[in-house]
């Protein structure tokens, strides 16, 4: 099962720098303890940007692919996957798709189940979540907190 995993303001606001626009604690907390040891795809961006918030830390994944075709990026901590379409089309195992921008695009028609936190305002950033149409998907879980709205989306038939 492919499950993309995301927070975005409502103007589907992802990011600002190579950072995310804002911190909410509760959602680090929500996203760490959803994709705590399991296994997790990115793109080398996305990569780069955790690497800098957890320093020398390992990071606390499974098993971890980053997505990348320059050859240049090397690191024995995860799997490279070059082909990143062929993959989501073969893969039997359930994967976390944890960003950026462009691998969220790639592998949205993919998609079993979207785990989408909504943040209730508008931020400051450049990097948007690409445009889809939110109705292919039925809400299974939603979770209200003061600015943010925890919802589990699964693809309809
Ligand atoms: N709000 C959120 O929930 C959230 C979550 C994650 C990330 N973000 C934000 O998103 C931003 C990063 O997004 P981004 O789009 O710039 O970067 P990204 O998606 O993390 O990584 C893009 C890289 O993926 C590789 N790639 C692209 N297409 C590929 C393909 N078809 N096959 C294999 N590899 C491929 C390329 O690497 P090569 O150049 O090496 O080929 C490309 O540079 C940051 O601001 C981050 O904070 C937000």
């Amino acid at each position: 099962m492919i499950i993309l995993i995301w927070a975005m303001d409502t103007n589907f606001l992802i990011g600002k720098d190579n950072k995310l626009p804002w911190r909410y604690k509760e959602d680090l907390k929500y996203f760490k303890a959803t994709v705590e040891n399991k296994t997790v795809l990115m793109g080398d961006m996305t990569y780069l940007s955790l690497k800098g918030y957890y320093k020398d830390k390992p990071l606390p994944y499974g098993k971890i692919y980053v997505a990348s075709k320059n050859n240049d990026f090397k690191d024995s901590n995860v799997t490279i996957i070059d082909n990143l379409e062929y993959f989501l089309k073969n893969t039997k195992e359930d994967i976390y798709v944890i960003g950026g921008r462009t691998i969220y695009q790639v592998a949205l028609p993919y998609a079993d189940r979207l785990y989408i936190t909504h943040i209730l305002k508008r931020h400051e950033g450049n990097i948007y979540f690409p445009k889809f149409d939110l109705n292919q998907y039925k809400v299974i879980q939603k979770r209200y907190s003061a600015e943010l709205i925890f919802s589990i989306y699964e693809k309809k038939d």
